[in-house]
């Protein structure tokens, strides 16, 4: 008797565990103690049956019990690499709203689409980059304090994430100096990403993008560069502009100069409001010689300005942080 209460213990833990509980029920042990019933006096095989058949059904319905726990706890299978719910239905899983292009994509894009018809190449300017192409090929001297107003970010093995697309210039005057020598020019922007290290308010933000145009032959002039700004503002505001420019500092052009339109009435201006877009001037010799252009034989021009600014006049946005918000009530205005 002593032994059916052991054997009895040991199947109902196994009941509860083994993964195939009604596998327990054909176990050794439960053979054994029938196989012993012929080896008792016969008085006492009756009760010693009984008390094994007693738990034989107590086993039975331990199982059963177990297998219904197990029915109630199987699960869908998850696929925890898809990127929804894999047993909701096709309907649930379709959009119920287009998605639209970030409005910077799209000004960028037709930025791009102006200055390529105008003859220009187009390229991504690089969001990485070093000391020499952001500073010390742009005619930048060592230590010089105009340093410090590009509000430089660096990385710890000394990069620089570039505070504007100038970091460009080099390369693009290197990979056009054939194509000069051989008589033609060199006509470029360049447009990407840029950062600066400064306090973010309504109009300034530490990550934005620029645009910038490099433009060398043997005669380039001041006039071109003007003619070709204004050409394109106009373009890309649809309308006629009045414009400006008063002199600046940049190293890596002389003269240098700001550039700057009237805000247009359509555009919510009054007269005489004016609004600097850009900085330009003509490419500085040591530039050239830095690509290893010679500044005795060609000139150019080049300009660089903000594409957060210009979005934000043509669609009257008051401040550049709605850009990189990723809000939707904004994103959707351009949709
Ligand atoms: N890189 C200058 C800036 O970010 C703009 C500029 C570009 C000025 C090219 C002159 C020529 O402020």
């Amino acid at each position: 008797m002593h032994s059916i209460k052991l054997v009895k213990q040991k199947l109902l833990v196994q009941i509860e565990v083994d993964p195939n509980p009604r596998e327990v029920l054909k176990s050794v042990e439960l053979k054994k103690l029938y196989s012993e019933i012929a080896n008792l006096p016969p008085k006492q095989r009756g009760p010693y049956g009984k008390s094994i058949n007693e738990l034989k059904l107590s086993l039975e319905s331990a199982v059963a019990e177990r297998e219904a726990a197990m029915e109630d706890m199987s699960v869908e299978p998850i696929d925890v690499t898809a990127p929804f719910d894999v047993n909701s239905s096709l309907s649930d899983l379709l959009p119920t709203e287009n998605g639209s292009q970030h409005p910077l994509t799209r000004e960028l894009e037709n930025v791009i689409d102006i200055f390529t018809r105008m003859g220009f190449d187009a390229i991504e300017s690089r969001q990485i980059d070093d000391d020499e192409h952001m500073f010390s090929m742009l005619n930048f001297p060592e230590n010089h304090p105009a340093r410090d107003g590009f509000d430089t970010f660096r990385t710890e093995e000394g990069f620089i994430p570039p505070a504007h697309t100038s970091t460009m210039q080099n390369r693009i005057l290197r990979a056009g100096k054939a194509r000069l020598e051989s008589g033609g020019n060199i006509a470029a922007v360049s447009c990407g990403r840029v950062f600066r290290n400064e306090d973010i308010d309504a109009t300034h933000e530490h990550t934005f993008h620029q645009y910038e145009g490099v433009f060398v032959s043997d005669s380039a002039t001041l006039g071109q560069m003007l003619g070709t700004l204004r050409s394109f503002f106009e373009t890309y505001y649809g309308q006629k502009l009045k414009i400006k420019t008063q002199p600046a500092y940049f190293p890596f052009v002389e003269p240098g100069l700001e550039f700057a339109i009237e805000r247009p009435a359509a555009l919510g201006g009054k007269d005489g409001q004016w609004l600097e877009m850009l900085g330009c001037g003509m490419i500085h010799p040591n530039v050239l010689r830095a690509a290893d252009i010679d500044p005795e034989k060609y000139r150019g021009f080049a300009w660089g300005g903000g594409i957060e600014r210009l979005v934000m006049l043509k669609y009257g946005i008051e401040d550049i942080r709605h850009f990189e918000s990723g809000k939707l009530a904004f994103l959707r205005k351009f949709a």
